[in-house]
């Protein structure tokens, strides 16, 4: 396979991709690295390659015409990559896909980047190694050619060394052991030493799931998983973020469809549908607030329905959605009880269909905020009937969440459906 690295540091690449199997196979012809120093293309005395941005603004930039004659020196260059923490993120499964390839051309860039016309005359393929800013491209073409080339069949002592690896299965790997099998009291898991393969396989899996549950749990949506698996990870102990969340749902004051202030009437469907959203996501509890007697009346009696009376015979899991549920006059009382149950004061969250729009308004909360506040402390969002909160609830909270689908013309849901995409977004887990 060839690699055409484009970098104005050649050097950088002598000692990492010549030691260890890297080395071995660049030796065996198994790797090429065809070295396209960018200053041999730049013209005049200096033989410069960079310039400042135009707009100002600090740093410089990769001239356009030395890279364009550099890129068009190489006689075959295949796929063109342009390492920048701009770029989708390299994975094992885009190494993968790589390493079907003869020819790669991996562009590095340096100062502030590359005078962003290279990507108008190429077909260039922006690739990023993680969240963070390099001072070039050339650390990162390292660890994209090292991925690749490991996949290559000769690469490795056994050509299927990668598929057992992290990330391979869309699971972390599990821990490897080697002798002595008992260093000063250290000792190497029983069962890898016993010979049960079955025994062994099964123990590997178990740490690969609980491993990625502990420090990857992002992994587990794209894990292929058996019902064994799934079973096992149910053992297993995990954070739960819902325990701190509590949500309100508000009949009063919220506004009506002219902008007045009103109180709507509690419903039935919206007691169940959000003390079933309560329950399944193990919140800290689901409070329906209004003042008016008549309505706190009609709420209790439909919780003593399902709680303890025909309902909850009928249907002993509304009984336990329904556990969940208090009603209260209003938010402030809400706040005392959460206090008296957690001893932390809640932090309050509102939400909206729609975007703040008041000059003086604060950006709207986004998910990783709220998020953050949950890990600390118990949290409090509010959700509105009607036509929504009335101002003077949207005060108390510290901030209005971004409404659901806030980039598209529609997004009026039903408070149920919203509580339920909301709160799975915020406890963003499928475990
Ligand atoms: C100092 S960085 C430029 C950062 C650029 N101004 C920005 O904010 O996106 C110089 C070069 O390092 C490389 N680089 C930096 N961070 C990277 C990352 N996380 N992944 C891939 N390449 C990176 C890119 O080639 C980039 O052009």
């Amino acid at each position: 396979m060839n690699f055409h690295i484009v970098s104005i540091f050649p050097h950088y690449f002598e000692s990492p991709l010549s030691s260890g199997l890297m080395g071995k196979a660049v030796d065996s012809g198994l790797v090429n690295l065809d070295h396209v120093d960018v200053r041999h293309f730049a013209g005049g005395i200096h033989k410069s390659v960079d310039d400042r941005p135009f707009g100002g603004g600090p740093g410089m930039l990769l001239k356009l015409d030395p890279m364009v004659k550099a890129l068009d020196s190489i006689e075959k260059p295949g796929r063109i990559m342009m390492m920048s923490p701009r770029g989708k993120p390299l994975t094992q499964a885009r190494s993968r896909e790589l390493s079907q390839e003869e020819d790669v051309t991996l562009i590095c860039g340096r100062y502030e980047g590359i005078d962003e016309r290279l990507l108008d005359l190429y077909d260039i393929e922006l690739v990023s190694v993680g969240d963070f800013v390099l001072n070039g491209g050339e650390a990162g073409a390292v660890c994209l050619i090292e991925s690749v080339a490991r996949l290559l069949p000769g690469f490795m002592g056994h050509d299927d060394s990668g598929e057992e690896e992290s990330f391979s299965a869309g699971l972390l790997e599990y821990p490897h052991y080697t002798r002595p099998d008992d260093w000063d009291g250290l000792k190497v898991p029983e069962v890898l030493r016993g010979g049960n393969h079955g025994a062994i396989d099964q123990w590997r899996r178990e740490c690969s799931l609980e491993t990625t549950l502990n420090d990857r749990p992002d992994m587990l949506p794209g894990a292929s998983l058996t019902v064994e698996d799934i079973d096992y990870l149910r053992t297993l102990s995990r954070t739960r973020l819902g325990r701190n969340l509590y949500i309100a749902l508000c009949h009063y004051p919220v506004h009506n469809k002219f902008g007045e202030k009103v109180a709507v009437s509690v419903t039935n469907l919206d007691l169940h549908d959000m003390s079933r959203v309560a329950r399944s996501y193990g919140l800290g509890g689901f409070y329906a607030t209004t003042p008016i007697e008549d309505q706190k009346a009609l709420a209790e009696q439909l919780l003593n329905h399902w709680k303890e009376g025909a309902g909850s015979i009928a249907n002993p899991d509304r009984a336990e959605a329904f556990s969940k549920v208090k009603v209260f006059d209003d938010i402030d009382s809400v706040v005392l009880d959460i206090q008296e149950q957690t001893g932390q004061c809640p932090r309050l969250a509102a939400t909206s269909a729609r975007l703040d729009r008041r000059k003086q308004a604060e950006p709207a909360l986004t998910y990783e905020e709220v998020q953050g506040w949950l890990a600390k402390s118990p949290v409090l969002l509010i959700f509105g009937t009607g036509h929504g909160l009335a101002e003077e609830v949207l005060s108390k909270a510290a901030g209005i969440l971004r409404p659901v689908r806030y980039l598209d013309d529609y997004n009026h849901l039903s408070v149920r459906s919203a509580v339920a995409i909301i709160v799975d977004r915020l406890i963003a887990d499928e475990y």
